[in-house]
């Protein structure tokens, strides 16, 4: 019988190994993440049912897209806290952090920091997934000068940011601790980002995998690469820093 449907597996809690996700957009109508707090309450189940026992969650701080105010985001984050108790989930929201674009605000916001750190120690930033900007790797050593623990997150995802390229290596021997995305590695942002975030892995770069999940469709994705038995492997194989946090 053709079958006009992908068959949806059921989850497997491939990810309890990590303990813990890091790079998520669960607080609702504050970034390009979820969009109401059925779709937070429906991602925060996904995620309980692929293994994780808590969640950081990370939303953009971005000039001037998302220009988000720390502690406007921690009230509407006590609110999602409170949602998921109400609805009995067994998933631990264990905190709110931020994920800092490294962008034209970024020098600014650096005079006067108030971020919301990952574990409450790291500093989660990015880089445009476009272009390259000039002076932002000048700013991550800024910071780590300021004594900042920094996270980079999904370094597979810049096409501009070549494993064999110096750059990348550079930053690693300064001391940034990479995150990969779990959904890079079943090729869900693409081949290219998959070969990337593979070859990370086997060059010992990655200290930490997040998921960053935005949607239901990032959560039905994640269903169904923990069905994936060489993402289970990999998971097993390497150690993260994820189950510090
Ligand atoms: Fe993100």
């Amino acid at each position: 019988m053709l079958r006009l449907f992908k068959k949806k597996y059921e989850a497997r809690p491939i990810f309890a190994p990590l303990v813990t996700d890091m790079h998520c957009h669960l607080v609702p109508r504050v970034d390009d993440g979820s969009k109401c707090i059925e779709e937070t309450i429906e991602c925060l189940q996904t995620l309980q049912a692929v293994g994780y026992k808590k969640v950081i969650i990370t939303p953009h701080f971005q000039h001037p897209r998302f220009p988000n105010d720390e502690d406007d985001i921690r009230r509407r984050y006590e609110e999602v806290v409170k949602q998921a108790k109400d609805e009995g989930l067994e998933i631990e929201l264990a905190g709110i952090g931020g994920e800092y674009r490294i962008d034209s605000g970024f020098a600014q916001r650096l005079e006067n920091p108030r971020f919301l750190k990952v574990g409450g120690r790291y500093v989660l930033v990015e880089f445009s997934l476009h272009q390259q900007m000039m002076g932002s790797d000048e700013l991550i050593f800024d910071m780590q000068m300021k004594g900042y623990e920094v996270i980079l997150a999904h370094p597979e995802r810049y096409p501009y940011l070549n494993t064999n390229g110096m750059r990348m290596e550079q930053l690693k021997n300064q001391g940034v601790y990479f995150q990969i995305n779990a959904l890079s590695l079943g090729g869900f942002y693409g081949e290219e980002a998959k070969r990337r975030a593979h070859e990370m892995l086997e060059r010992g770069w990655v200290e930490f995998m997040g998921t960053d999940t935005h949607n239901t469709m990032y959560a039905q994705a994640l269903r169904d690469l923990s069905n994936n038995r060489k993402v289970e492997k990999l998971i097993e194989k390497y150690q993260f820093l994820n189950n510090t946090l």
